[in-house]
């Protein structure tokens, strides 16, 4: 191909992909598949890789990102974003109306719009094409996030022909539709359940609610990890010299010409009732949107009307918004049971009357501790109020007193493990109960033998929690080195009731012949799994998969790490108090130390391995210090971990003043990420590490 050829093909290639690009993301009415469209990108990307020169920066190939952003610069918005005054109710709003005829008069109309919830975004187009994205800051100055922008497919890099104007700032809300909000947590939850987190630790480290993730996406390092996250963006401000029109409908529907994704759900009112109906509609219809809103902004039409109008120091008198009240219903608190997690942590649920809230059917609410129930005074039989407010699982607001029955009394927290009786403890400072009976506690032996199979643990996949619950409940399984005496006359055809949810049937499963051969190849396999893997999987406190490496590799073996004080602990790299302390502990306990005897003599590593002992490649990276978190293209994390002692560095479990690096791959943890700027530690992605040690 010659050079004038491919400067035609990518030219043609890029407006096809913009076009398909919008007919997808703004107009959600795709003309082709999306392996036709891949396609076309892909041969896009490499042509752009061969003639280099005439790849541009508004190319549709910047939408997968890849650049890193170490510090967002600050930037001044050429006009202050300004907030807009909030109301709650009809009769503020109609103050607001009174105020507006005072100053106008009667002439004039509103525009009702959807008030996205997400995270304001101002960006500057120069001749037609994207130049910088800030995001509000304090409305003075923002941050630059051009990049990360860039792969918000919605957003058009390059405008549609038409009368826009060479210079113009637009502003719209950057959002995380609900879908790809869910989706996220769901790899979240899967990926904590996996390390072993208790389902009330779990709850805590999710992405709170989607404005949250919004904001949290879009001031990311790596714009490849936000061009995943599929961010959306609804424009609804047009600002500029000279606009060259009269009303406020007009800019929407040019922006929409131009390119951008402007909603369809304005509209037009001439009067305060009309007014009311759209907020009352869309109080409801709201919760059928794939995406979230607060509320309603109200604004005057005529731009010359709202330049009379004018602003206050903090928002304009033109417009105002209408929030939505959470939506809150009443219903009664019918119990509360009490769940037993595998280390033995109680979580209080309350169990509800089921009631409808926001499009789903509520039944349940968690309560987090016992702290919380003596906050609220919950009572059995009261009325309660149930908030969804954004948040994932619903929470109890307050109580209805009004309808307390007056000989209620407040709910005693338990003092027995409701699944063996055994007396709960609470430890000084914590805020959770605990059941001590580690060995004889039903949920928390399940909970232990499910760790041991876990995919970083033993890797056992071809049993399940259903096929766990199953075998301990015919009494053939009570530690996981039961698994290793299991014979095929035992498991086969034993059969366990699964019982259904309300309204659905119970169903009958039964161990069949191929699901036994399965099990036992895959307990046999796991003979083979390297000790630091089975040192992590008998499930000692707080030695999660780095630190039982870090004492794999410094103890060599679980007889040294046996019999180690407290103190011959503490030399291990990265090893405090505390979990020496529980290693201490749990090897005081003769059960343990039975389980470990028993598991040596299934055949498991109690050793480490020469394999697992890396060879030493070069010392590039002595006295540095790194944090792994994310997904790698290359390697998996263990493999990224190896990589670095190899090559003489240090791997830490969390991000501390003594991290150099931290080292960040796909959906690293955004804690994680937060705690290294804080703390000025240097986060480099995949391809920088490379470079560092090749
Ligand atoms: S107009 C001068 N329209 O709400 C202010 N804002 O508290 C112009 N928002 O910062 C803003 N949807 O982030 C406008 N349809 C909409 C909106 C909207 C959401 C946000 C925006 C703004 C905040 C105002």
């Amino acid at each position: 191909m010659t050079e004038s050829q491919a400067k035609k093909r990518i030219e043609e290639l890029s407006k096809e992909i913009d076009e398909h690009n919008y007919n997808y993301y703004v107009l959600d009415k795709p003309t082709i598949s999306d392996f036709q469209f891949d396609k076309l990108l892909e041969e896009l990307i490499r042509l752009e890789k061969e003639f280099p020169f005439y790849a541009s920066p508004d190319s549709p190939t910047q939408r997968v990102g890849g650049q890193i952003t170490k510090v967002f610069k600050a930037v001044k918005h050429k006009y202050p974003m300004l907030s807009l005054g909030n109301t709650y109710s009809e009769e503020e709003l109609r103050d607001f109306d009174d105020r507006v005829r005072k100053a106008i008069g009667d002439e004039f109309e509103y525009v009702c719009e959807l008030k996205f919830d997400g995270l304001s975004i101002s960006m500057h187009y120069t001749d037609g094409k994207l130049v910088q994205a800030v995001t509000r800051g304090d409305g003075v100055q923002g941050d630059d996030v051009t990049t990360n922008v860039k792969t918000i497919k919605s957003i058009p890099l390059k405008l549609k022909d038409g009368d826009w104007p060479d210079e113009f700032e637009i502003r719209g809300e950057i959002m995380m539709p609900l879908k790809s909000f869910e989706k996220i947590n769901k790899e979240i939850r899967l990926q904590l359940k996996e390390d072993g987190y208790d389902d009330s630790e779990i709850e805590d480290r999710l992405l709170k609610n989607p404005r949250n993730a919004a904001s949290g996406t879009i001031k990311m390092q790596d714009s490849s990890v936000v061009a995943k996250r599929n961010l959306d963006c609804f424009l609804y401000f047009l600002l500029g010299e000279n606009p060259g029109f009269k009303t406020h409908e007009e800019s929407l529907k040019k922006a929409k010409e131009w390119g951008f994704k402007v909603s369809d759900h304005y509209k037009l009112c001439k009067s305060m009732d009309e007014v009311m109906k759209y907020l009352l509609h869309w109080d409801k219809a709201r919760h059928d949107l794939p995406y979230e809103t607060d509320g309603v902004v109200i604004k005057i039409n005529s731009l010359r009307q709202q330049r009379d109008l004018g602003f206050t120091a903090k928002s304009p008198r033109w417009a105002i918004a209408y929030k939505f009240k959470s939506e809150s219903v009443s219903t009664q608190l019918l119990s509360i049971s009490y769940q037993v997690g595998r280390t033995g942590a109680i979580t209080p649920v309350a169990n509800l009357h089921p009631v409808l809230l926001a499009g789903t059917t509520v039944k349940r609410a968690t309560l987090h501790n016992a702290d919380q129930i003596e906050k609220l005074d919950l009572r059995i039989g009261d009325f309660v109020f149930v908030e969804k407010g954004g948040e994932i699982i619903p929470k109890i607001t307050e109580v209805d007193l009004k309808r307390r029955d007056k000989n209620s009394k407040p709910v005693r927290y338990i003092s027995k493990c409701p699944e063996c009786g055994t007396a709960l403890v609470r430890k000084e400072g914590e805020s959770l109960h605990y059941c001590t009976n580690e060995l004889g506690c039903p949920p928390q032996i399940k909970g232990r033998i499910q760790h041991f199979i876990s995919r970083r643990a033993m890797d056992i996949d071809s049993l399940g929690e259903g096929k766990v619950e199953m075998l301990y409940d015919h009494g053939l399984i009570k530690t996981p080195a039961d698994l290793y005496w299991l014979s095929h006359q035992q498991m086969l055809g034993l059969e366990k009731i699964i019982e259904g949810e309300e309204g659905e049937k119970s169903k009958k499963i039964s161990l069949q012949e191929k699901s036994v051969q399965k099990i036992l190849a895959g307990i046999e396999a796991s003979k083979e799994i390297p000790f630091e893997r089975v040192l992590y999987a008998i499930g000692i406190r707080y030695v999660g998969e780095t630190v039982a490496k870090k004492l794999a590799f410094h103890f060599k073996s679980m007889d040294a790490i046996s019999i180690a004080t407290e103190e011959e602990l503490m030399h291990a790299e990265e090893i405090g108090e505390k979990i020496a302390e529980s290693i201490v502990d749990f090897f005081k306990e003769k059960r343990n130390r039975k389980l470990v005897e028993e598991l040596k003599e299934a055949g498991l590593k109690m050793k480490l391995s020469a394999d697992s002992i890396p060879e030493k490649i070069s010392s590039k990276l002595n006295g540095l210090s790194f944090v792994v978190s994310g997904v790698f293209s290359d390697f998996s994390r263990d493999e990224i971990k190896q990589v670095i002692e190899q090559h003489g560095g240090k791997n830490q479990s969390g991000v501390s003043a003594k991290t150099d690096y931290l080292l960040a791959g796909d959906e690293a943890g955004p804690s994680k990420l937060e705690k290294a700027k804080k703390l000025n530690v240097k986060v480099m992605d995949e391809k920088e590490f490379l470079k560092l040690i090749h």
